[in-house]
Order: structure tokens, then C-alpha cells, then sequence
């Protein structure tokens, strides 16, 4: 019989898909359970982006620690940026952690996982190569009934923004090989996903030192017969090529959609965090994304007080919101990290100023949503149906090919299938629509233009 794995997973959809991996190559000993009192094996994977990640992830492996007296076979592993922050500190601090892997380091679990239970007291999995290739995995894929997936690309980060801690946690920037990201897209089709999203810190770079692009791979993710959405994240303006702009208008599977970080509309700060891109630029890419697909729906990261941000600065960013009135944003306190360049300037800003300019920020875009989503109101949009909506209302839940949440009544057997919706109402996060009959032809037939007016 299978011993039972349980998996805590925190951060981002890297974070997500690492998981995935580890539960992947742990398969044939392991078995997922729901209930960490269950387990045989508890992973902790963790994110250290914002905030004081360590201080809940200590306390929540000092929860995991009491279930150590019920059964002291558990064994307990830290993975994640985390982990690798904090290193052997993390083993002082919680000795009855078994494994402290980073993102690097979670390949060797299954070798670290016989060494423990062959009676080694610790296993500490931190130190990063330059020179790391992306092991394969040959297990099969985990059982799933997913629609939709992730397929990391890419790993790692070299451009060092001032106050971004990717670069001391996970690494030098390394591209998996095409041949081996085709094959994982092929077969996740073959199981019945419907959509895929390439992952990386900074997919626009993928390909460097393999003598390909990262639009040449788009075009051949597209090309994947039964594949009918694709989109990727996350890009950096300064590595966004007209070439990728153009895949937006010419790959018909290519979802309508970008998340392109812009972090500041203040050029003072952009230098300061080390974008590498000016307002101008970022504008300037906004612009031919629009002329090239006027449909694209766009959303952006931003960061608020950080170093030396003065009013005017932040003014910028104000305006740079009314200007390109994206769909969505997500906005983050600016948080001083371990190890980073921003960190250790003397500049900070009060915490007051923090909130009240992040509340600023959010109410302005509140407004901006509810108006980009309210025009949608009274169109039919295409939606792939993901599942029961957690809103309690016995909706199901869809997304549009621009990302838009789409909630409406429908039987279950629509989950992992396309629809036409008609939206009726538009929240700031999400719409609400009611079913257009199920025979009804679908909306994206190729021709790149998916909304369409209610006559
Ligand atoms: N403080 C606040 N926000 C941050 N981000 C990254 N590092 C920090 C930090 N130190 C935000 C950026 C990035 C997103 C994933 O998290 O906006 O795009
Ligand atoms: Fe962090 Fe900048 Fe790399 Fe993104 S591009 S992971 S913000 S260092």
C-alpha cells in the first residue's frame, strides 16, 4: 500500500507547478491525502516574495511538529524560496524539520527522503548552480481531471530588480529545451487539458543559450492540434519583442490576454528598481499591443512606497492607471527583502504612506474594473468552464479568453468544455452571465475576434 503525501502549497503558479512535480516524482511510494493528520509525508512549499513569509511558515511547521508524537514515522519537508532563504537557520530554528530543499534542490527529494528513513538525522537540499539544468521527469503525469494546466519554461531570474528577492532564491535563469516543453504540452492534451499556461519568472528571455525565442516556441505551442488556449507568465517589458506582439494577432489558440508588470509609472523609481524600461516604453509597448490585437485585455503588478517613492512619483503611477486602464491589478506594499539592493536603502517610506497610497491605488482601480467589465454587459463571450464557483451560489465558473471570471447557472457536465455566455452583470473581480443555448456554435472559430454584440 501507498503511503499518504500531503502538500501545503504557498506563492505563486511556479510554486504550484513545483508541487505538482515533487507529488510527480514521488508517486510510486507515495499517494495524495487531504488532511495533513493523514500523512506519512508533509511538504511545506514556500514563497518569500512579500512579507514576512518565514515567521508563517515557522509557525505552521510548528503545528505540523505535534502530529511528529501521534506518529513518529512522519517526516516533514520544507521546499520553496523559503527553504532556501533560510537554509540551515531553518533547521536550528525546527530541527524536527527532516528536508529543507529549495527550488533547486526539490529534484533530489526522493534520494533525500531514503536517506532520512535510512536514519540520517537532516538533509539540507540549498546550494544553487549556475549552471542547473531542468531534470525531466519520466513518471507519469499525476491522475487529473484538470482543464487547464501549467508548464514551466523557465526557471530562475537574472535581471535583479532592486527589491525583488527571485534572484538569491531560485537562481540563474535556465530555459528547458523545447523538444521536452512540446512533449509535456502533447501529453497534457492527450489527458483532455483544454488550456495551458507557459510559467517563468520571465518567459519573454526564454531560450537563451538553446538558439531559440521565446515567440518561436509560442508558435509551436500553438500549433499543438486539440490545444485551444495558451497564454504564459510572467513578462518583463524590457524583453517584450514586437515579434511577441505580433503572436498576439497572428496565433489563433493565443488567449487575449497579457499580465505585464509595470511595478511603477514613475521613471525616478523604475531606475531606482532596475526595469531596465521607461514609462514611455511601457506605453509604447501598450500601444502596438492594442493596434496589433485591439481585443488584448491587459493587467499589470505594481508596487507601492518603495524606496524613496515621493508624492510626485506616485502621481505617475496614478496617471500611468488612468491612462491604460487595465482590467485588473494587483498591487503590493512594497516589502524590504533579504539580501536585496533595496533593502539596505536609506530611503524607506512610512508604513502610514504605504497603505494610504496602496488604498488610493485600489480605489482608483476599482473604478477602472467596473467599468472594463461593464462593458461587457450585454455581450456573448466564449468561456472554458472550470468548475463549481466557490461563491456558494451553485454557480459554475469560467473564464473568458481575456481572463475574466465568468459565474452562471448550468449543469456539471459543462465543467471542461467551451460555452457562450451572455454577461448580465459586471463585478470588479468577476461577471455574472446565464447560458446561451449549448448548441449554439462557438464564438472563437479562428478568426481572432471573440466578442461579439447581443442583436
Ligand atoms: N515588495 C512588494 N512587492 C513585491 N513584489 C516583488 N517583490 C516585492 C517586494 N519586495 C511584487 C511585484 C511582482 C509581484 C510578483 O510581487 O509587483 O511583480
Ligand atoms: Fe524579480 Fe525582477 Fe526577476 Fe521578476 S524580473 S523575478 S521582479 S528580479
Amino acid at each position: 500500500m501507498k503511503k499518504k503525501l500531503y502538500v501545503a502549497t504557498f506563492g505563486c503558479q511556479m510554486n504550484e507547478y513545483d508541487s505538482q512535480r515533487m507529488v510527480q516524482m514521488l508517486s510510486s511510494d507515495y499517494e495524495l491525502c487531504k488532511v495533513p493528520e493523514e500523512a506519512d509525508l508533509i511538504i511545506v512549499n514556500t514563497c518569500s516574495i512579500r512579507e514576512k513569509a518565514e515567521n508563517k511558515v515557522y509557525s505552521l511547521v510548528g503545528r505540523f511538529r505535534r502530529l511528529k508524537d501521534q506518529n513518529p514515522d512522519l517526516k516533514i519537508a520544507v521546499t520553496g524560496c523559503v527553504a532556501q532563504q533560510e537554509g540551515r537557520r531553518l533547521q536550528e530554528r525546527a530541527p524536527f524539520v527532516d528536508i529543507v530543499a529549495g527550488p533547486q534542490g526539490i529534484h533530489s527529494l526522493p534520494k533525500a527522503l531514503k536517506e532520512v528513513h535510512r536514519g540520517r538525522q537532516a538533509v539540507t537540499l540549498t546550494t544553487l548552480q549556475d549552471d542547473f539544468v531542468i531534470p525531466e521527469i519520466k513518471a507519469p503525469l499525476p491522475e487529473k481531471d484538470a482543464v487547464r494546466t501549467f508548464i514551466t519554461i523557465m526557471q530562475g531570474c537574472n535581471n535583479f530588480c532592486t527589491y525583488c528577492v527571485v534572484p538569491y532564491t531560485r537562481g540563474r535563469e535556465v530555459s528547458r529545451p523545447p523538444a521536452h516543453i512540446i512533449d509535456e504540452a502533447v501529453r497534457a492534451v492527450s489527458q483532455g487539458v483544454k488550456e495551458i499556461t507557459l510559467l517563468g519568472q520571465n518567459v519573454n528571455s526564454y531560450g537563451k543559450g538553446l538558439g531559440t525565442t521565446f515567440s518561436g516556441l509560442l508558435r509551436s505551442i500553438c500549433n499543438i492540434s486539440g490545444l485551444k488556449r495558451v497564454r504564459f507568465t510572467t513578462s518583463h517589458p524590457k524583453d517584450l519583442t514586437q515579434d511577441i506582439i505580433d503572436c498576439f494577432g497572428d496565433l489563433v489558440p493565443l488567449c487575449e490576454h497579457l499580465h505585464l508588470p509595470v511595478q511603477s509609472g514613475s521613471n525616478r523609481v523604475l531606475k531606482r528598481m532596475n526595469r531596465k524600461y521607461s514609462r514611455e516604453h511601457y506605453l509604447d509597448i501598450v500601444e502596438r499591443l492594442r493596434r496589433r490585437c485591439p481585443q488584448i485585455v491587459l493587467t499589470t503588478d505594481l508596487i507601492v512606497g518603495s524606496p524613496g517613492e515621493s508624492d510626485d512619483d506616485f502621481e505617475q503611477t496614478i496617471s500611468l492607471l488612468k491612462e491604460v486602464e487595465f482590467d485588473q491589478i494587483f498591487a503590493f506594499k512594497y516589502s524590504p527583502r533579504p539580501n536585496t539592493k533595496a533593502a539596505r536603502f536609506n530611503d524607506q517610506v512610512d508604513e502610514e504612506i504605504k497603505s494610504a497610497r496602496l488604498t488610493q491605488v485600489l480605489e482608483l482601480q476599482n473604478e477602472i474594473s467596473l467599468k472594463k467589465y461593464g462593458m461587457l454587459v450585454g455581450r456573448t463571450v466564449e468561456v472554458l468552464v472550470e468548475g463549481v464557483s466557490r461563491n456558494g451560489r451553485g454557480q459554475l465558473t469560467a473564464r473568458t479568453r481575456g481572463n475574466h471570471v465568468v459565474n452562471f447557472h448550468g449543469p456539471k457536465e459543462l465543467i471542461g468544455t467551451f460555452c457562450n455566455i451572455v454577461v448580465e452583470k459586471a463585478g470588479y473581480h468577476s461577471l455574472v452571465g446565464s447560458l446561451l443555448d449549448p448548441s449554439s456554435a462557438p464564438l472563437h472559430n479562428g478568426s481572432k475576434v471573440f466578442t461579439l454584440p447581443l442583436s
